[in-house]
């Protein structure tokens, strides 16, 4: 059966999959300064006689492989690191001080170059064209926006698309996902808090803008445990505050950052709308002005095509077993692959990458975090079996 054969020669090609992964993880770069990056998925795509337009999204490649005509299919990686300093001890650790690929996309990377060289050995078998999507800036730059803005999706139109991310709750061997509203919609917010400054001894002649921001974070907390249906979902995370500098001297401002996250985009409509009208309101009780912004990027939610997942389930089912194919319930974590379900059907799983034997046991985002490169062929796999039945069927509509 086509699809075992496949999951076989990905495996086929671990080493060369691997040895790009390690290539990226040593020299990650932040969104839209993926430049070596871009490069390494160039010069391996130029090995393999693909052919690619670039730049496109500033860093961005997007290959194609098959009869440049339609049907058309779309597989997509994302490309850009995380300002977070490695402490896992991994042989190929960062050697960048202060970023990392805390987030897997390196991986994610390798697998779509694994992809592509196991799609261009097929390319016989392919009716219609495969567009291969490598993105800067998945990391609250919106790259997804880009690229689909600069017409990643169009000349051919792309039908569906697929992607996937390591998923560290998953065993390696194994993916999740589920049909409908997979990852939430995320947005970013800024507040700042404005008073008086002065003698940290005489508080009568100032307005403290530090007690104010106090409040403002656990009035925030109302929003989500008292206005929000309990059945519905909603996140208001304040992440950092700023404010001060000495022991004696009470500031004239504080400032905060933080993320709302929602399942639809009317909720993190309604977050935000509350979120300004507490923090200011509640900012005027206690003299202070404060001002709200939102700096946009705001994701959309990542929805699952019912009918894609299925097939995606089916395909797994095959090659790694029913029982390590898993529902998992939609996350409130955000992705701009949202940007392309937006506009065409798409599928967006989880890809197991978690074994203890290893250390991959930390979540993404860590300074520890570790993925089981056994579970790349597999991710390389999904892609191309996505690909290559999509397009058949497709072609027979
Ligand atoms: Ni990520």
């Amino acid at each position: 059966m086509q699809r075992e054969q496949i999951l076989k020669e990905a495996r086929s090609i671990q080493e060369w999959i691997v040895e790009r992964r390690r290539q990226l993880h040593r020299h990650p770069e932040l969104m839209y300064e993926e430049v070596k990056t871009s490069q390494l998925v160039r010069e391996t795509l130029d090995e393999l006689g693909v052919a690619y337009r670039s730049p496109i999204a500033e860093t961005g490649v997007l290959a194609s492989i098959g009869d440049g005509d339609g049907p058309c299919v779309a597989l997509r990686a994302d490309m850009d690191a995380l300002p977070i300093h490695e402490q896992a001890d991994v042989s190929f650790r960062s050697e960048v001080d202060g970023k990392m690929h805390a987030c897997g996309h390196d991986c994610h990377t390798s697998m779509l170059l694994g992809a592509a060289r196991l799609l261009k050995e097929h390319e016989d078998e392919i009716q219609g064209t495969v567009k291969l999507l490598f993105q800067p800036a998945e990391e609250g730059g919106a790259g997804g926006h880009r690229m689909s803005e600069e017409g990643a999706l169009e000349n051919p139109q792309v039908e569906r698309i697929f992607g996937l991310h390591v998923w560290p709750t998953l065993e390696t061997g194994s993916i999740g996902a589920c049909e409908g509203t997979f990852l939430a919609a995320a947005g970013f917010m800024e507040i700042t808090v404005r008073g008086r400054g002065g003698h940290a001894a005489m508080p009568q002649y100032t307005i403290d803008p530090v007690v104010a921001a106090a409040k403002v974070v656990t009035e925030l907390q109302t929003i989500v445990s008292r206005e929000i249906d309990p059945l519905d979902s909603g996140v208001v995370s304040v992440t950092t505050i700023h404010g001060g500098q000495a022991s004696n001297v009470i500031p004239e401002e504080v400032r905060m950052k933080g993320t709302l996250r929602s399942l639809t985009m009317e909720g993190l409509q309604g977050l935000q709308q509350r979120v300004q009208e507490i923090a200011t309101h509640v900012g005027t009780a206690h003299r202070c002005e404060v001002s709200v912004e939102f700096p946009g990027h705001d994701y959309p939610p990542t929805v699952n095509d019912r009918s894609l997942w299925n097939k995606t389930r089916e395909i797994a089912g095959q090659m790694l077993g029913d029982d390590n194919v898993l529902e998992v319930p939609p996350v409130m974590g955000g992705e701009d692959f949202a940007y392309y379900t937006e506009r065409v059907p798409g599928c967006f799983v989880g890809l197991g990458v978690r074994n203890e034997a290893v250390g991959a046991t930390y979540m993404v985002h860590h300074p520890m975090f570790k993925a089981d490169e056994e579970a790349l062929p597999i991710g390389t796999a999904l892609h191309v079996n996505f690909a290559l039945e999509s397009l058949r069927e497709l072609a027979t509509d």
